[in-house]
């Protein structure tokens, strides 16, 4: 564990999966089977930041959105910004996740001034990284990376070290298939090699993988040196698997963490889609 921060960051990602109410009290029953011994966040939906934060408020869960502007204001329509993010109690924002930059073209420069919009607001970014199959199949994988990595730092300089970054391999999203401890340790100590070209403060930042993460491949993500949390989307849908994957990156922390209660063994999901 590379982070100056010394336990692991869980973060789910509901992405566009909750059609209705609900959420606020999801969220409840994540926090309820705590503690967790790392550190959990959840990032929702617009509509649902009101009532999640309403939710998770006193808990040790924070809450994050999905997206933000690379603006603070003005005539954007459809836009939210990391101002209007900072009226709840946001903690983090997923900026540059492969679904916004392949459905909505956002381009390397885009996704580092939305992460400085970010740190305006004292929001941290979690900043997507990751390289498209063609692209590892054409040995590409780590010029892309370094690419979309490189645009960030040059944007933010030394601010670098307020964000977290995210490696997600476009083709693991989604896909059930994950990319092995051994191919996201090798991603990560790339990417953090290139961090540290800004410093120690920049070496030392939360670099977590993403893409298909499931409790039974949450220990070996994490017992690699440069793997500090997992970014999960399906599996932070339910409850079950959410809460398992939060204990085992408790007990990779070296604190552990009890099974919490019959609750977690429920299977409650969030969306009937998952
Ligand atoms: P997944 O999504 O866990 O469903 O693969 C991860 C993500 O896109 O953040």
């Amino acid at each position: 564990m590379a982070s100056d921060v010394t336990r692991p960051l869980v973060v789910g990602n509901w992405k566009m999966n909750v059609a209705d109410g609900g959420s606020g009290a999801f969220a409840r029953q994540v926090a309820k089977l705590g503690p967790y011994r790392c550190r959990v966040a959840i990032c929702v939906p617009h509509p649902f930041l009101s009532e999640v934060d309403r939710a998770l408020r006193g808990t040790e869960i924070a809450i994050g959105a999905q997206d933000c502007s690379d603006q603070h204001a003005g005539a954007f329509t459809g836009e939210v910004s990391a101002r209007m993010l900072a009226t709840f109690s946001c903690a983090y924002v997923i900026v540059g996740h492969s679904e916004r930059r392949a459905r909505h073209l956002e381009n390397d420069l885009a996704v580092a001034t939305k992460a400085k919009m970010a740190l305006d607001c004292d929001i941290t970014p979690i900043i997507c990284v990751g390289e498209t199959l063609a692209e590892r199949n054409s040995g590409e994988a780590l010029t892309v990376v370094s690419r979309q990595v490189s645009a960030v730092t040059r944007r933010l300089g030394l601010d670098v070290a307020r964000c977290v970054f995210a490696y997600e391999p476009v083709w693991a999203i989604g896909s059930g298939r994950s990319a092995s401890a051994e191919q996201a340790q090798a991603m990560h100590s790339f990417i953090r090699d290139q961090l540290a070209q800004q410093g120690s403060a920049a070496a030392a930042v939360s670099i977590l993988y993403g893409g298909s993460v499931k409790p039974e491949s949450t220990g070996k993500l994490l017992e690699q040196p440069d793997v500090d949390g997992v970014l999960v989307g399906g599996a932070s849908l339910n409850l079950a698997h959410f809460s398992e994957i939060c204990r085992v990156a408790g007990v990779s922390s070296g604190i552990g963490a009890a099974w919490p209660s019959d609750d977690a063994q429920s299977g409650a999901s969030l969306s009937a889609e998952v």
